[in-house]
């Protein structure tokens, strides 16, 4: 029998010991690595499976007190006693429930993956999981908030809470979340607009498509938080804080302009603002344009159905080389398209439906050799298309 609760009590009388228990805890639990020593990892184990109303695939079938709890599916621990849980993968198994918060006990996780399945109820408190590192949720059908508590999960690098039915707003709390470099909340009836905090964050990628999301894309939103403010600061600092790669805020109801700071993400390879109602009108609605010349790696553009009027400005052929997927369908663009965009050679996908484009399309068209799909339809286009 293993004397793991009275050495813990032991612990915490006299922290001063506490590095010789441990010692000794790790070796005599050496000797008995059939038992479980670790009875908090367990109990929260036990408790996640007793609240699981349905396993069809029978993934949880082994979790019984015949083997260790580190030999169950989907559970990994420690490589040496005191044995911990620190992974938890049970993606796709049709597991239906709510997520039991006897999780947040599992203080040494460090990734955690429930994506989907069938869990319902609110997102679980997982507050004490400063090890957690990656968190995966989506594609279930969690409601109700984003509970703040989540920030507390400090070390989070990667958070995928996609495709459930989450509302209310994001917590500005998220931006406390200093590591994380993946956020991806697409798919959920979430409100309201993005919080500035979020600027704080290092993320590369931010994914907030379909979603109920409004108000203007903020600028502060690109911006490297408070250092800004404390004077001029190395050029490769400011570049580091500013690494997004993948920006989807489509199918929202975002309104405004279009920021010209996107011209600061060096990095920027996929900027998708389809379906939103961002407004193009006038010369300086369409400055974004020059700005985005500064992210050289941009492959896909769409800004498909927003509210892009007039002429298409010629610094449109300024865009990255390399620039694969244009998407301008659904605006109110017209006028003739201009030379320039034949100098976006590598484009393989260009649309320009659904606007009120005229004039003829030679000149351009044969210079992207690279295409394979092209969208003209619905403009008023001239002249006979080259074979
Ligand atoms: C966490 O573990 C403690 C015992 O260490 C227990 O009292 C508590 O109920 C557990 N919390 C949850 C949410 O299961
Ligand atoms: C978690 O973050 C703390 C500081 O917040 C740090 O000391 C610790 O090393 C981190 N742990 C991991 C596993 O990254
Ligand atoms: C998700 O849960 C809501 C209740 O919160 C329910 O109305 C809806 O039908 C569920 N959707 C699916 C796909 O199960
Ligand atoms: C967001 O939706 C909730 C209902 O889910 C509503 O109470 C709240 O007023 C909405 N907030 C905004 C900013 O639209
Ligand atoms: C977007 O806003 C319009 C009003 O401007 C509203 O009618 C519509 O329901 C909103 N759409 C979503 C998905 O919230
Ligand atoms: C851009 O990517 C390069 C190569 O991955 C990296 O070295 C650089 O730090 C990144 N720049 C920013 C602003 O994150
Ligand atoms: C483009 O990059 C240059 C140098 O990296 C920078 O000075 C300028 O502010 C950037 N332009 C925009 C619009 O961000
Ligand atoms: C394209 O960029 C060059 C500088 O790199 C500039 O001289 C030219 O005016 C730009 N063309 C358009 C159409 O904006
Ligand atoms: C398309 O352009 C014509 C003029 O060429 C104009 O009369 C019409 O209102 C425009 N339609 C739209 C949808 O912008």
């Amino acid at each position: 029998m293993c004397h793991s609760k009275k050495l813990v009590k032991l612990a915490v009388h006299m922290p001063i010991l506490l590095p010789l228990v441990l010692l000794y805890y790790g070796a005599a639990s050496t000797h008995c690595s059939t038992v479980h020593e670790n009875n908090r990892d367990l109990q929260a184990l036990l408790d996640f499976k007793q609240g699981i109303t349905s396993d069809p695939n029978g993934a949880l079938s082994n979790w019984a007190m015949s083997s260790h709890f580190c030999q169950w599916n989907g559970v990994k621990c420690t490589p040496t006693p005191p044995l911990h849980v620190t992974y938890l993968l049970l993606d796709g198994q049709k597991l239906s429930s709510q997520i039991s918060s006897s999780l947040g006990n599992l203080t040494f996780l460090k990734y955690l993956d429930l994506s989907s399945n069938n869990f319902v109820g609110p997102v679980p408190l997982l507050d004490s999981l400063q090890q957690l590192l990656i968190l995966y949720l989506n594609n279930n059908n969690l409601s109700e908030n984003i509970p703040d508590a989540l920030t507390s999960c400090s070390n989070l690098t990667a958070l995928d809470l996609s495709s459930n039915s989450l509302v209310g707003s994001i917590p500005p709390k998220l931006g406390l979340l200093s590591n994380l470099v993946y956020l991806n909340l697409r798919s959920n009836q979430l409100n309201g607009s993005i919080p500035g905090e979020l600027g704080q964050l290092k993320l590369q990628t931010l994914i907030l498509s379909n979603n109920r999301l409004s108000g203007e894309i903020p600028q502060a939103f690109y911006r490297l938080s408070s250092l800004n403010y404390l004077g001029p600061i190395p050029a490769s600092l400011g570049n580091n804080a500013l690494g997004l790669q993948v920006i989807d805020l489509s199918f929202n109801n975002f309104t405004g302009q279009i920021p010209t700071s996107l011209g600061k993400l060096s990095n920027l390879t996929f900027l998708n603002l389809e379906y939103n109602w961002l407004v193009a009108r006038n010369n300086q609605d369409w400055e974004f344009l020059n700005a985005l010349r500064n992210c050289t790696s941009l492959q896909t553009l769409s800004l498909s159905y927003n509210e892009l009027h007039g002429s298409l400005p010629p610094s449109i052929g300024n865009l990255s080389a390399s620039l694969q997927t244009l998407l301008l369908g659904g605006n109110s663009l017209s006028g003739q398209v201009p030379q320039s965009i034949g100098k976006l050679r590598g484009l393989t996908w260009l649309a320009l439906d659904e606007n009120n484009f005229s004039g003829t399309i030679e000149g351009w068209i044969e210079k992207l050799k690279s295409l394979k799909k092209l969208h003209l339809e619905s403009n008023k286009f001239s002249g006979h298309i080259l074979s």
